[in-house]
């Protein structure tokens, strides 16, 4: 049985004003993608791990990933959806039982998250780590405030999304051409059933600079605490 980790990093980061891709910071001496990476390398129930970039030859990829043992890079596309696509087009000669999609922008994954989807996905072809809502949610028709949702059921969904390799491949050919919001929409779409695992606060996505201060805050304060 062959789990492959596939991390997609191709994005622009555009949200955090930055210049270099979020992907490509350094926190701690030690970039986003490269923390992403090595949390699938240092798992036992890991065989392989492929990345999914933006352009070929990348300097910021090169210097991420050097000393790494991975797949060859994949070239993504203009949306997180076709660079899903692209990476698993990339994996069909190796025939893996299982793919686990992961956004770079969330380096702290944790052994104890992954071991969860390894396990969920041995009853299940699709599995999502989710967390609970704390805040109360309201809906909102862009300049006011329409109703308040039940926050018992709705859940906020991160990565790594989990999936039996074929059946995902199948539901990523099947909606090429439709932007859907993650991996796990794609298979409920083409009616598979999506099993959830509790997720990590810690496993937040990096999405503006006040994130890239929170993952710094977070290293250092475990930095202290050994
Ligand atoms: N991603 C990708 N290919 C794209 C867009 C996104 O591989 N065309 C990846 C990003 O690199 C990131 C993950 O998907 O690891 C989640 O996307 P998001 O947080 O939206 O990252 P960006 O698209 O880079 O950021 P922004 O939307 O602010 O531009
Ligand atoms: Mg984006």
């Amino acid at each position: 049985m062959t789990s492959i980790a596939l991390i997609v990093a191709a994005g622009k980061g555009i949200r955090t004003g930055l210049d270099t891709p979020k992907q490509y910071i350094e926190i701690a001496g030690k970039s986003v993608l490269r923390r992403s990476i090595e949390a699938f390398l240092a798992h036992p129930g890991i065989d392989n791990v492929c990345v999914v970039i933006g352009e070929k030859g990348s300097p910021h990829y090169n210097d991420a990933v050097s000393g790494l043992d991975l797949l060859p890079p994949v070239i993504g596309g203009a949306t997180r959806q076709e660079s899903v696509r692209n990476g698993l087009e990339s994996l069909i000669d190796l025939a893996p039982e299982f793919v686990l999609i992961h956004d770079a922008a969330r380096p702290f994954v944790s052994e104890a998250l992954i071991s969860r989807c390894l396990e969920k996905l041995a009853t299940s072809d699709a599995v999502l780590p989710c967390l609970p809502m704390t805040d109360s949610l309201k809906s909102f028709d862009g300049e006011r405030i329409t109703g308040a949702l039940n926050r018992d059921k709705i859940v906020a969904a991160q990565t790594p999304q989990c999936f039996a390799f074929n059946p995902i491949l199948a539901a990523h050919r099947a909606f090429a051409g439709e932007n859907m919001t993650d991996d796990t929409a794609l298979a409920d779409r083409a009616g598979i059933e999506v099993a959830m695992v509790t997720g990590e606060t810690e496993n937040f996505k990096i999405t503006t600079v006040d994130d890239i201060d929170r993952a710094r805050a977070m290293i250092t304060r475990n930095l202290t605490d050994v």
